[in-house]
């Protein structure tokens, strides 16, 4: 990419940090070929504070529109949600969900990740994963994170297909294609009326 004046590059900067948050400012200062520090200070002049609280915002921002499921039911940190169309999740694999022996995820937690986002997506007060075709691509080790990204494909009535990707960095753990259905309350579900 060519070096931009310092304007330019605040401009665009601001543009960049305003469609992904989650940028670091290490990565900001290799994508315009400035120093971390000077990332930092246009940061500081346009008032844009440092990832963690930009996460942070966004996190709670993100939270706060939850319908199909509670805070704790999902599995993971939510980082973005716009419901019936795009979330995001990441899950650090810690002592307690690994496999003693091979300090590898065990795959419910990577597919309650999955799932709860899945079901997340759906806008209805319930939602219920109807089926799921998917797949486990590469072992996710002690310490790595989860980044888990969920696309609405399609929405028929109450009934929705959802693609859900893992990746740790930038290799993909796990992909599958859900479909689920959403439902307006309890009794719905049971008499299977529709939101
Ligand atoms: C999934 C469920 C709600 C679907 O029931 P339903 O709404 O009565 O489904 P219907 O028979 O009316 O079928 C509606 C459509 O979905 C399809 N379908 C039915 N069950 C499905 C399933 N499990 N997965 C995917 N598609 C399904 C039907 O083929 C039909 O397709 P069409 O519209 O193209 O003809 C029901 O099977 C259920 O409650 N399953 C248990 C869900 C659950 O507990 N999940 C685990 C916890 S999240």
């Amino acid at each position: 990419m060519a070096r931009y004046s310092k304007e330019e590059r605040r401009r665009i900067l601001e543009d960049a940090l305003a469609k992904n948050p989650f940028f670091t400012d290490e990565e900001l200062s290799e994508r315009f070929k400035v120093s971390v520090s000077t990332i930092r200070l246009d940061r500081g002049e346009m008032g844009i504070p440092e990832l963690r609280e930009r996460t942070r915002a966004v996190a709670q921002e993100a939270y706060s529109r939850l319908k199909s499921l509670d805070d704790q039911e999902l599995i993971g940190e939510l980082l973005e949600l716009v419901i019936g169309e795009r979330a995001c999740s990441k899950l650090s694999i810690d002592e307690s969900m690994v496999l003693s022996k091979a300090q590898v995820a065990r795959g419910h937690y990577l597919f309650a990740q999955a799932n709860s986002l899945a079901i997340a997506l759906v806008d209805a007060k319930i939602a219920l994963t109807g089926s799921v075709d998917m797949k486990f691509l590469r072992p996710v080790h002690l310490g790595e994170v989860s980044v888990a990204r969920g696309t609405v494909l399609k929405r028929k009535k109450n009934k929705y297909w959802v693609e859900i990707s893992a990746k740790v960095g930038a290799e993909e753990v796990l992909h599958g294609n859900w479909i689920l259905f959403g439902f307006k309350d309890v009794e719905g579900a049971k008499k299977k009326e529709m939101e």
